[in-house]
């Protein structure tokens, strides 16, 4: 089957919109901040899909490792007829799901959901093509807000990899369980894809790697910006920072401007100090039992953790209860 066409929960001037609140709050707050969904337009997916491949970068290679182990259990314990994969990008560790379920039979529909259109239409094309028996159904939407739009249909597996709920605060976390888990029924399944605690001279190359790829994709924001506020941010001003927060357990990433810059955005005017900062996202780093406290708060069970081999990333599978 070929992949359907995609449906569109947000619409262009919805994303206008919301950027130019965050952009307005964001760079009039002190100290300034931005939303990282905003690294992902077409290029920013591209950045990131070479992030994917870095050598510091062991996220990606570790969480392909627990679902090569686990897929065929997977897809029998949950037996689910819908896939839906938040946040889910080029969809690629994703295959190893959907080997299993297409070994198995009884998966129906796989459900991709992304912020980025054009990511989205490359890999539903290309999953379409690969799985001729599946339904395809690409949505263009936000997993902050839009959960509550989920397909129905038989039993279903969310899948949320890629360490991305690392992304949001703490608190936006436990927003984001508790919406994930209206939107589900009693025994439908979540697959939570989680990096863990672990040594800072591991974790920080991940997000400061010596090519210096995420750099780019960290200033990939101020392209964005530019690009659909016709603003004049220069990308080369500002210097990649990534730093371990011990307190929090969390990467922060940040721009640091390497001089003073002056510049209107939208109906303002913008300072940035030299060696000011502009915090771009976060990446927090779980250990396995705060990770199954915080899905039994949001009324989860967890089924199964699993590990990679070197114990660096932590994938769970866990039952709305
Ligand atoms: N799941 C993939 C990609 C992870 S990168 C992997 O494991 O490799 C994070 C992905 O989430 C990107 O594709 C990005 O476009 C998407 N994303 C970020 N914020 C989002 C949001 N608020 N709603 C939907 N998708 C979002
Ligand atoms: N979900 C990814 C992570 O937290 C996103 C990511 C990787 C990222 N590298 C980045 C986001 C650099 C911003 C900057 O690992």
């Amino acid at each position: 089957m070929s992949a359907e066409p995609l449906e569109i929960y947000l619409a262009e001037q919805d994303i206008g919109r919301s950027l130019r609140e965050d952009v307005r709050s964001g760079l009039t707050a002190r100290p300034k901040w931005l939303p990282p969904k905003w690294f992902y337009d077409a290029r920013g997916s591209e950045l990131f899909d070479e992030i994917t491949r870095l050598p510091e970068y062991y996220p990606t290679r570790a969480e392909r490792a627990v679902l090569a182990e686990r897929a065929g259990e997977i897809a029998a314990t949950t037996g689910a007829k819908t896939l839906i994969e938040l946040g889910s990008g080029s969809s690629e560790k994703t295959r190893l799901l959907l080997d299993a379920f297409t070994r198995r039979g009884g998966l129906g529909t796989f459900v991709p959901l992304d912020v980025s259109v054009s990511a989205l239409r490359q890999s539903t094309a290309q999953i379409a093509a690969a799985y001729p028996g599946l339904r395809v159904r690409g949505i263009v939407g936000d997993f902050t807000r839009q959960l509550d739009r989920l397909p129905t249909g038989g039993r279903r597996l969310v899948a949320f990899l890629g360490g991305t709920i690392g992304n949001l605060l703490p608190i936006e976390r436990a927003e984001f369980l508790t919406a994930m888990r209206a939107a589900l029924e009693v025994g439908d399944w979540l697959l939570l894809g989680t990096d863990l605690v672990k040594d800072p001279g591991v974790l920080v190359p991940a997000y400061d790697d010596a090519a210096g790829v995420t750099a780019e994709f960290n200033r990939n924001v101020l392209r964005v910006i530019n690009r659909e506020l016709g603003t004049d941010l220069d990308p080369a001003a500002f210097a990649h920072v990534a730093i371990w927060n011990p307190e929090q357990e969390w990467i922060e990433m940040r721009l640091r401007a390497r001089r003073p810059i002056r510049t209107r955005v939208l109906d303002l005017d913008v300072e940035f100090a030299e060696g000011e900062e502009l915090r771009t996202e976060i990446s927090a780093k779980f250990r396995p039992a705060g990770i199954a406290a915080e899905l039994a708060a949001a009324g989860f069970v967890t089924h199964d953790f699993w590990t990679d081999p070197d114990g660096l990333f932590g994938v769970t599978l866990a039952r709305a209860d």
